[in-house]
């Protein structure tokens, strides 16, 4: 009897699986998608703010069911996590995606906001489950997620360098002409258009180095492309990918609740492997039922160590700027504006806490009164030339911007 019962139990382990989606936008709704698909939970719950969002993305995805041919419940919620409570996975997509001409990092002040909302109520109803953090910028909300949760290192998992590394193989069998699922290489370093590393060093076409096929000038563009292959298809769909973000979820959730114990390019807390401590950055590692299961050291070059070292300094600024999450003020003195023709969105920038410089955009029609700002940090990309009309306006000592009011479009 005794036996009998525990067959059953281990025959159930995979069968009761549920997993927790935050945000029912594109990426979100792909990965609810993908994961009913393939089966890889018994119960998806999708959950978005936006009324009746996630409900309809959810009765969409169960009307295919039948065409389909999946088992797999998909339930949607509008902000209630009483509905997400003990889930085994729990995967952040909610936040802003970014648009034409934007970089992941410029996401930060308000994606930061919004994940730490998130955090909290998915802790309080799922104290046990695995964290996968998708919402950009990927590395410092992984950072934040952890450090908020205050959980274990091996339960906040960030999902970026398995997308990165999809990218790169697509890139490299494009090159080589060959069968996409030929191709192995891996992605390293922070999921930004900057920090990534394609290990072009170690990519095969079937065990073959890519480095005797390829001449160096391609190779040199495949790890180009895949560098801002998010930013390729941002330009091309008008907003960020969501069909490859969404596999990649459901590739990584898979591996954890069915312990495969796969071997995936994930951005997880550093304790002094690859020489670096208190940073969360991709790395590949083991991804079983616990969550990261072992972090695999790589034997890196002196020119990859280095490339790697840059990426970690970039990628730990944004991490401690996603920790200043509270202390962003609500209501900032504003100091000039811009109408950034490129991505289509409304800034102004401000200066406080002494040095520090922030962007805050909103999206939208110019002349109506927005609901929310976007706090951005001035990336790399742009730091030039906006802090010189920052510095412009600030010593006209002009604020140009009122609250409630943007009729006034400085045009650049
Ligand atoms: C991307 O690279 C969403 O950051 C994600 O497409």
């Amino acid at each position: 009897m005794i036996l009998l019962i525990l067959f059953f139990l281990t025959s159930c382990k995979y069968s009761a699986t549920k997993v927790t989606v935050v945000g029912a936008g594109n990426v979100g709704a792909t990965a609810a998608n993908v994961l009913a698909i393939n089966e890889v939970a018994s119960e998806v719950v999708l959950i978005d703010i936006k009324e009746g969002l996630a409900e309809g993305k959810a009765m969409d995805i169960m009307q295919t069911a039948q065409l389909v041919g999946f088992d797999t419940i998909v339930k949607g919620v509008t902000n209630d996590y009483t509905l997400t409570a003990n889930s085994d996975v729990v995967v952040i997509t909610s936040g802003v995606p970014r648009k034409p001409g934007m970089t992941r990092e410029e996401l930060l002040g308000v994606n930061a906001k919004i994940v730490k909302s998130v955090v909290e109520n998915l802790i309080k109803y799922s104290p046990e489950a695995i964290f996968v953090v998708v919402a950009n910028p990927m590395d410092a909300m992984t950072h934040l997620t952890l450090k908020l949760t205050g959980l274990p290192r091996n339960r906040v998992i960030g999902m970026g360098g398995l997308l990165d590394s999809s990218r790169f193989k697509y890139y490299l069998s494009q090159a080589l002409g060959c069968n996409h699922n030929d191709v192995h290489g891996i992605v390293i370093g922070g999921h930004g258009d900057k920090t990534m590393i394609p290990l072009a060093r170690y990519a095969t076409y079937k065990g073959i180095p890519v480095s005797t096929l390829l001449p160096k000038e391609k190779i040199d563009e495949v790890v180009k492309a895949t560098m801002v292959g998010g930013a390729t298809l941002t330009k091309l769909l008008g907003t960020s990918a969501w069909i490859a973000p969404g596999a990649s979820i459901s590739h990584l959730v898979e591996s954890i609740v069915k312990d495969q114990k796969k071997l995936i390019p994930c951005s997880v807390y550093l304790q002094g492997e690859y020489g670096l401590k208190d940073i969360t950055i991709g790395v590949p590692v083991v991804v079983g039922r616990n969550g990261v299961e072992k972090i695999i050291p790589m034997d890196l070059s002196e020119e990859e160590l280095e490339l790697f070292n840059k990426s970690a300094k970039a990628v730990k600024e944004y991490d401690l700027d996603g920790l200043r999450v509270d202390t962003v003020p609500e209501v900032p003195k504003w100091f000039w504006k811009r109408f950034n023709k490129e991505c289509g969105i409304f800034q102004i920038g401000e200066v406080f806490n002494g040095n520090e410089k922030y962007v805050h955009s909103y999206q939208g029609p110019l002349t109506s009164t927005f609901n929310y700002p976007l706090y951005f940090h001035i990336g790399d990309a742009f730091k030039d030339r906006d802090l010189k009309i920052l510095d412009d306006y600030y010593s006209r000592q002009r604020p140009v911007f009122q609250e409630g009011n943007f009729t006034e479009v400085l045009d650049l």
